[in-house]
C-alpha cells in the first residue's frame, strides 16, 4: 500500500518517498544575502527528506524583509546555492527553492540602504518585526505604480531563472503568511483601483501572472505553490478566503503546476478546497506526524506530506518516523540565532 515511504512524482520531480522538509527560513545567511557553509551542512544532512523546500528566499532587494534571510539575486548568492544544491544532490535528494517577497512585511532596517518597501497599496500591515535593534513596526510601504507591477514579475521570473542556474530541482511560490502574494490576493492590503485590484478577478491577477512568469522558465511542471487560505498572519484580512482561493485555483488550475502545497492554520477546511478545485499533485502541512500523514496520503488523496517543526530537529527524519523511533526536540530559543547551535547541530539517531 502507498505510505510515506514510497516514491512519487511532482511535475517532474520525482521524490525517493513522500516525506516533505517544508521551508523554514532560519536567518543563517550572511548579511549580504549570502548562503553560509553552516546552510549546506543544515540542508545536507536532511537531504533523505523526498524533497526539502528550502527557506524563503528574497528575489530582488526591495524583496527581502528579515535579518539574514538568502536571497537569489547575484552571481555570489547563486554560486553558493549552487553549492547546496550539489551537496544536496550528492546524497541523492531533491531540492527545491521558496520564492519569498516580502512586499509590506519588512523593516528599512533590515534591507540594502536604496531597497525599498513596496507594496499593493500604502497600507502598513499591523505588527512589528525584528530588527538587529530591537522589535520595530512595520515600514510604512510605497504603492507599488501600475507600470511597476510588471517589474517586480519580471523579479520572479529572474529568480526562478537563477534557482535553475543553481540547479534547484525546482521552484516554489511563497504564496502565504501575509507576504506580497497575499497582500494582493486580499482585500485589507489591496485597495488599487487598478487592474490588479477591486475586483476578486483584478486581485488574484497579481498570482496568476508571476506563475505563467515562473513556469516561462522551466516550464510549469517544476512549479509549486503554497497557500494557506484564511490564514490572517502578518495582518491578512479578507472576509471570505474561500471564495478568493477557488477564483485563484481555478484561474490557475490549467497551468498544471508541479503542485499544490497547502498549509492548513485556518478552521477553513484547505485540504477540501485544494482537493476540490486543484488537480495536481497536492502536498498537506500543519501538525502532520507519521499516522496523520499516512492517513492523508491513503485517505485523503494526498501525494506527500510536508513536515517543519520536525525536520528542526530531527534531521534523519524519515528514518526515524520509518522505524517509530523518538524524535529530539527543538530548542525554540536558537531558531533564528546565526550560529551552528540549534541549527546544523542536532543529532541523527544513534541507538
Ligand atoms: C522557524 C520557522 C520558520 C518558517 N519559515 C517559513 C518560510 O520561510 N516559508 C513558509 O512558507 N513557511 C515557513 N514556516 C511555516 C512552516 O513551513 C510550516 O508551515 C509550519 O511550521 C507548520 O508545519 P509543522 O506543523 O510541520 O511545523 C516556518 C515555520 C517555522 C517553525
Amino acid at each position: 500500500m502507498t505510505d510515506l515511504f514510497s516514491p512519487a512524482k511532482l511535475g517532474t520531480i520525482e521524490l525517493a518517498n513522500r516525506v516533505l522538509m517544508a521551508p523554514m527560513t532560519r536567518s543563517r545567511a550572511a548579511d549580504d544575502g549570502t548562503p553560509t557553509p553552516m546552510m549546506l551542512d543544515y540542508y545536507r544532512q536532511r537531504a533523505s527528506a523526498g524533497l526539502i523546500i528550502a527557506e524563503g528566499t528574497y528575489p530582488s532587494e526591495n524583496g527581502k524583509g528579515y535579518c539574514r534571510t538568502p536571497g537569489i539575486v547575484n552571481q555570489k548568492q547563486i554560486d553558493a546555492w549552487g553549492d547546496i544544491t550539489e551537496a544536496v544532490h550528492r546524497e541523492g535528494g531533491k531540492i527545491v527553492l521558496q520564492i519569498m517577497h516580502c512586499g509590506r512585511c519588512s523593516h528599512a532596517d533590515n534591507k540594502s540602504p536604496t531597497a525599498e518597501t513596496v507594496a499593493p497599496s500604502a497600507i502598513a500591515a499591523d505588527g512589528e518585526v525584528y530588527t538587529e535593534q530591537g522589535m520595530k513596526p512595520f515600514s510604512m510601504p510605497r504603492a507599488l505604480r501600475g507600470e511597476e507591477i510588471a517589474q517586480v514579475i519580471e523579479e520572479y521570473r529572474q529568480a526562478t531563472e537563477n534557482s535553475f542556474a543553481a540547479n534547484f530541482d525546482g521552484v516554489e511560490l511563497h504564496g502565504t503568511s501575509g507576504y506580497l502574494p497575499a497582500q494582493f490576493l486580499s482585500p485589507g492590503s489591496n485597495q488599487r483601483e487598478d487592474g490588479y485590484g477591486g475586483s476578486l478577478e483584478n486581485r488574484i491577477r497579481f498570482v496568476d501572472e508571476v506563475l505563467r512568469a515562473m513556469s516561462g522558465v522551466q516550464g510549469s511542471d517544476k512549479v509549486g505553490l503554497r497557500i494557506c487560505p484564511g490564514f490572517p498572519f502578518n495582518d491578512v484580512k479578507d472576509p471570505n478566503p474561500q471564495e478568493t482561493f477557488e477564483a485563484l485555483l481555478e484561474r490557475i488550475q490549467p497551468m498544471g503546476l508541479a503542485y499544490l502545497h497547502l498549509m492548513r492554520a485556518s478552521p477553513l477546511d484547505v485540504y477540501a478546497l485544494g482537493h476540490e478545485f486543484f488537480k495536481g499533485p497536492l502536498v498537506l502541512n500543519g501538525g502532520y506526524d507519521l499516522r496523520s500523514a499516512n492517513k492523508a496520503i491513503q485517505e485523503r488523496g494526498a501525494t506527500a506530506v510536508s513536515f517543519a517543526t520536525s525536520y528542526i530537529a530531527n534531521p534523519d527524519l524519515v528514518n526515524r518516523l520509518a522505524k517509530e523511533l523518538p524524535l529530539n526536540d527543538v530548542r525554540e530559543e536558537l531558531l533564528y540565532t546565526n550560529t551552528v547551535e540549534g541549527y546544523s547541530d542536532y543529532p541523527v539517531y544513534d541507538g
